[in-house]
């Protein structure tokens, strides 16, 4: 039996608690390994840097799950995973439907739609740190980098405040593992931001979902009501879960790290090229969701069969440049962190400036705001989320110099 062979099983806590060494570990047995996930699906994993970039542009890996969701749902696979989880969207289309529903949607969400939005992000940031500043301890993931994303994106789409925390149950639980519980969570998202969009369809407002209504390319084509709906959901879920990864990521870095958060404290300019540094040291997607061969190919050395799955471990290729000791190091300066989280070719994040915007912003008013901040039990190990896709911590407990004012 060739180590190809082994069953390996990923995404379990076991492999989730010890996952850079033990993605290091495949990498020095091979770029491509057979594996099981935590749900029991059997799919390839490309876990090394030029194979990563191969695989995430290669024309014969399809992203639409369609013509294998009859053979993924009898294997009872996980929705996510197949990237089946929401239809009528450009992150589960091929060509041609994804340069058009790719195109349509770019028009109006833009860079400058996000740059935009920077100064909202840092007021929102204070009024967030405002609630714990004085306390002297918090948990961070429920009271930063958890509510601050879910409020960015429904800022930027036009969901209204008080419908905000409805969003961010049905998302959280809309991630879960296949469920009664996650598939109701699933349809009351579709149902609220079908209405939502109705009421914009009658009332348009100066928000994306109102631009999204009105686009049209030159051919007078436009995004139809299922591919309207698609596309929110998706931004809605791309848009949030990730970003609170990155955050979350990024702090609990900075944490086992204090001599490079004062860095960064006394060098705020810094903070946008260290956030692609924690991009690289722990990025928040963990796997992409499933690509699927259209036809029997050669991958890393492997034989891949028509219609068997691949996922690409961004978590993995993103330090997979980098000798392993050096990319186990986190270090703020490094001059070019070349890593895949955002992933690659044609259906690289639309939201990446949105997310950088976010991450800078964020991080440096936290610096600002908590001095002294540190982990309340420095020997507690991070416990990270049973998300299939994503990677990120459970909580943040950390305590800080106590303070009323703002910095
Ligand atoms: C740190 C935060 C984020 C990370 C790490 C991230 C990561 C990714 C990755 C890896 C992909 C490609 C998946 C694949 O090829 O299978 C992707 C696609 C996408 N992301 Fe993000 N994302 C983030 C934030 C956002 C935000 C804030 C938005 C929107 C508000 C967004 C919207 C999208 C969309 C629309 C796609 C599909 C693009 C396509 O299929 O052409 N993402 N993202």
């Amino acid at each position: 039996m060739t180590t190809h062979d082994a069953p390996i099983l990923v995404g379990t806590p076991e492999f989730k608690a010890d996952a850079h060494a033990r993605y290091a570990a495949l990498r020095e047995r091979g770029p491509i390994h057979r594996v099981r996930s935590a749900d029991g699906s059997a799919l390839w994993l490309v876990v090394d840097h030029e194979l990563a970039r191969e695989a995430l542009a290669h024309p014969k890996l399809s992203k639409d799950p369609e013509p294998f969701a009859e053979r993924l749902r009898a294997a009872g696979q996980h929705i996510m995973l197949a990237g089946s989880g929401f239809g009528g969207n450009m992150l589960t289309a091929d060509p041609p439907e994804h340069t058009r529903l790719r195109r349509l949607v770019s028009r109006a969400f833009t860079a400058g739609a996000a740059e935009r939005l920077a100064p909202w992000i840092e007021r929102l940031s204070h009024r967030l740190l405002d609630d714990v500043a004085a306390a002297g301890s918090a948990d961070l993931v429920a009271s930063f980098t958890r509510p601050l994303p879910m409020a960015v994106i429904c800022e930027l789409l036009g969901v209204p405040e008080e419908r905000r925390a409805d969003l961010q149950r049905w998302t959280r639980q809309g991630m879960d593992n296949p469920s009664e519980g996650q598939r109701a969570a699933l349809s009351a998202l579709n149902a609220y931001l079908r209405g939502l969009l109705d009421d914009k369809r009658r009332a348009p407002a100066d928000d994306l979902l109102s631009q999204l209504i009105r686009v049209r390319d030159d051919d007078h084509d436009r995004l139809s009501g299922t591919e309207l709906l698609g596309t929110t959901v998706l931004l809605v879920v791309a848009g949030h879960e990730t970003t609170v990864n990155l955050l979350g990521n990024a702090v609990a870095a900075l944490l086992s790290h204090p001599e490079q958060a004062a860095y960064l404290r006394a060098r705020p300019e810094r903070v946008p090229a260290a956030v692609e540094e924690f991009l690289r040291y722990d990025a928040p997607v963990e796997t992409t969701p499933a690509r699927f061969a259209t036809e029997d190919l050669d991958l890393g050395g492997q034989r891949v069969r028509a219609g068997q799955a691949v996922a690409i471990a961004l978590t993995s290729a993103s330090r997979a440049f980098l000798p392993a000791d050096e990319a186990a190091r986190l270090d703020v300066t490094r001059p070019d962190p070349r890593h895949l989280a955002f992933g690659h070719g044609i259906h690289y994040c639309l939201g990446a400036p949105l997310a950088r915007i976010e991450a800078a912003v964020a991080l440096r008013v936290l610096l600002a705001r908590l001095p002294g901040l540190a982990w309340a039990d420095p020997s507690a190990e991070v416990r990270w989320l049973p998300a299939g896709i994503t990677r990120g911590p459970v909580a943040l407990p950390v305590r800080f110099t106590p303070s009323g004012d703002r910095g």
